[in-house]
């Protein structure tokens, strides 16, 4: 049914008050981006999604974030974010990779998260209810390199990047 409804399906398993969410297909290399993430969370006490600039007429395939407020040269308050929009409706190029650190509350905007964009439930929609509710969530521009297994020429180039580490 989507993202959101399969972070849904871990709320029992999480007893701490934040947790750290991997979607499989993105892959990042050579930097600890996770570790760099906690620290980020544990100075702001805030949600944390890995990020990075990509090409405008790639927007549509990723959640785009538009920025309220630069924090220092890789991190910054996100004012919105909008699941895949087309290029003429895209707030920037700044686009959510699948490394994140979610408050549990986020599972309250799940449990009743309309379908969005494909008729999938979004984790990110519910993460734009929390940003309109005035909860922090901060993108983080990782250190690193990153490897997209979501297109099959990136899931190819990925397994050659993979073979020589
Ligand atoms: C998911 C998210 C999207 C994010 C992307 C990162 O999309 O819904 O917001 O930018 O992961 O890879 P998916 O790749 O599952 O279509």
């Amino acid at each position: 049914m989507g993202t959101g409804d399969a972070v849904l399906k871990t709320k029992k398993f999480i007893k701490n008050n934040y947790f750290l969410m991997l979607l499989p297909d993105d892959l990042i290399i050579k930097k600890n981006c996770s570790k760099d993430m906690i620290k980020i969370h544990k100075k702001f006490k805030g949600s944390v999604m890995a990020s990075m600039k990509v090409k405008k007429n790639n927007v549509d395939r990723w959640g785009i974030y538009s920025i309220k407020k630069n924090i220092d040269k890789l991190n910054f308050k996100i004012a919105d974010v909008i699941e895949k929009p087309n290029t003429k409706d895209a707030p920037s190029n700044n686009a959510v990779i699948g490394r994140y650190i979610l408050s549990k509350k986020i599972f309250h905007y799940l449990k009743n998260q309309k379908k969005g964009k494909g008729g999938e439930i979004h984790i990110t929609d519910a993460i734009r209810r929390m940003i309109l509710d005035q909860y922090l969530f901060i993108g983080h521009k990782f250190r690193g390199n990153y490897l997209d297994c979501g297109s099959m020429k990136g899931y190819i180039k990925s397994g050659i990047e993979i073979s020589k580490l």
